[in-house]
């Protein structure tokens, strides 16, 4: 017997807005596949599509066995079972808001001291970011979000929301800057379409840029808000990243040093899957100066806990200031190093990349590289990049980036070993690239045109595919 299906389920249920099914996922289904291996694979696969931390995973594993109290899954800890299985408080172990209030300001050099009572739980910067668009926004609504951005900010954003997304073009002949006159530009656009614009969200330092924003720059998108009286939402997952000068300044210092903000409108996303590599504890905060956004996402925050095992474990580590200190310190070294390695070795065959400062991956400039300016341009170069070059890297139209070229390279989810054959790679193909065209051994110097593609009036997830990814989907991390 056949049984008909037809709108069986709601619209969430059958819309593509996880974005799952895009072909995108070749890439990641290549690396599935055939994933590298030095010795039982070493022609397979490098992924280098994953923003992961995975740099200082021995210094933390290192104080839990020297803290086995701090788990309660230990003989150490074991006593303290009962209290905390049954924890269920959606405002949050008490030692584990102060520890993570403290944490932030710490990351932010000790320039805002962040209230713990304003710290609320979500399963991740994914629900959090989720929980502050279903605080701001109605169906419908949108946000200004400067390109490229997250991949994944199509899903957290918008899926379950039905708030929509406004691309703010950012160019790399000004370094991908947040400008005032792009700010307004988008903004303009958005309400000749009438689209009610309820804010703007940044991730800062930025993904998949690597870059930080300066004072000044803030300043003036604060100022832009104000002025719309609309909301900022800051995504400062990758604060304790930044490996080198100038440091990072969080959106909370900016504020607090200026006398014509209204705080109602500025909201915090944070995380620790990227400062402390640990994506799968899920533990994400939203820290909002508007009390009533701040009740609101403490009631939200129901459906996305952090468990209190894992709150408990958190409290203590991260309460232990030499432990801390000593991490920050560590991980921004190495960091740095890993960095300096990829980007100096790519510039020795003459490819670029975005100067920055931050992040888990650099911006590599591959326009010399285009048979053709253009999106297919990208992804048929992108094609070969996987399937010949074998790296998994993603294509700036994942970032929904205006010009065609750039792409997204991860570089501290993999070990030493594994970076030199990912760079010795990238060098043989670019040799070979250059060999095949004699005539044009410098092209790799050559300005390459500035083109772009034509902008999409919304953020449409069935205009460029690719740009649709979500890196950090169950189904691609149970597999990795
Ligand atoms: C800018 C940004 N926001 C949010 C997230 C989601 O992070 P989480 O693992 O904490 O949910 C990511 C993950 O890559 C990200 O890059």
């Amino acid at each position: 017997m056949e049984f008909k299906s037809k709108n069986l389920l709601s619209k969430i249920a059958t819309n593509d807005g996880h974005g799952e099914n895009s072909p995108y996922f070749d890439g990641w289904k290549a690396y599935d596949s055939n994933p590298f291996h030095p010795t039982q694979n070493p022609h397979g696969v490098i992924q280098m599509g994953l923003a992961e931390n995975k740099l200082c995973f021995d210094l933390i594993k290192k104080w839990i066995l020297e803290n086995p109290h701090a788990s309660i899954c230990t003989a150490q800890g074991v006593d303290k079972l009962n209290d905390i299985a049954i924890f269920q408080d959606y405002h949050g172990l008490k030692e584990f808001r102060k520890a993570v209030a403290k944490f932030m300001g710490t990351v932010g050099g000790n320039k805002f001291t962040f209230d713990p009572n304003r710290i609320v739980m979500s399963g991740g910067a994914t629900g959090a970011n989720e929980t502050v668009m279903f605080c701001l926004a109605d169906p419908g609504d949108a946000f200004l979000v400067p390109s490229p951005f997250y991949a994944g900010f199509g899903r957290d954003l918008r899926w379950r929301t039905g708030i929509e997304i406004v691309p703010v073009d950012c160019k790399s002949s000004d370094n991908f800057r947040i400008t005032r006159a792009a700010l307004k530009e988008a903004y303009e656009k958005a309400r000749k379409w009438n689209i009610n614009v309820k804010g703007v969200i940044i991730a800062n330092p930025s993904n998949p840029l690597g870059t930080i924003l300066d004072r000044d720059t803030m300043t003036s998108i604060v100022r832009f808000v104000n002025e719309k009286n609309i909301h900022l939402v800051c995504d400062e997952i990758y604060a304790a990243t930044v490996f080198g000068s100038p440091r990072f300044i969080s959106i909370a210092e900016v504020i607090q040093d200026m006398d014509d903000c209204n705080p109602d409108l500025i909201h915090i996303v944070y995380s620790l899957s990227k400062d402390m590599g640990i994506p799968g504890f899920r533990v994400g905060i939203v820290y909002s100066f508007n009390d009533r956004v701040m009740h609101c996402a403490r009631r939200m925050s129901s459906f996305g806990l952090v468990s209190s095992q894992t709150q408990y474990l958190l409290a203590s580590m991260l309460s232990d200031d030499e432990f801390v200190g000593n991490f920050l310190r560590e991980s921004s070294k190495r960091l740095s190093k890993r960095h300096n390695v990829f980007t100096k070795g790519l510039e020795q065959v003459g490819i670029s990349c975005l100067a920055s400062n931050a992040g888990l991956f650099f911006w590599m400039d591959m326009r010399p590289l285009l048979k053709e300016q253009s999106l297919q341009g990208e992804l048929e170069l992108w094609r070969v990049i996987i399937n010949e070059v074998k790296l998994n890297v993603s294509p700036g139209s994942s970032f929904r980036c205006s010009e065609p070229g750039w792409f997204r390279v991860c570089f501290a989810n993999m070990d030493d070993e594994t970076v030199e054959v990912a760079l010795d790679r990238i060098r043989a193909f670019v040799l070979s690239q250059e060999n095949q065209e004699p005539d044009e051994s410098k092209h790799w110097q050559k300005k390459p045109l500035p083109l772009s593609f034509t902008s999409s009036r919304l953020y449409d997830e069935t205009i460029i595919s690719p740009h649709i990814i979500s890196p950090q989907s169950p189904l691609v991390q149970a597999t990795t």
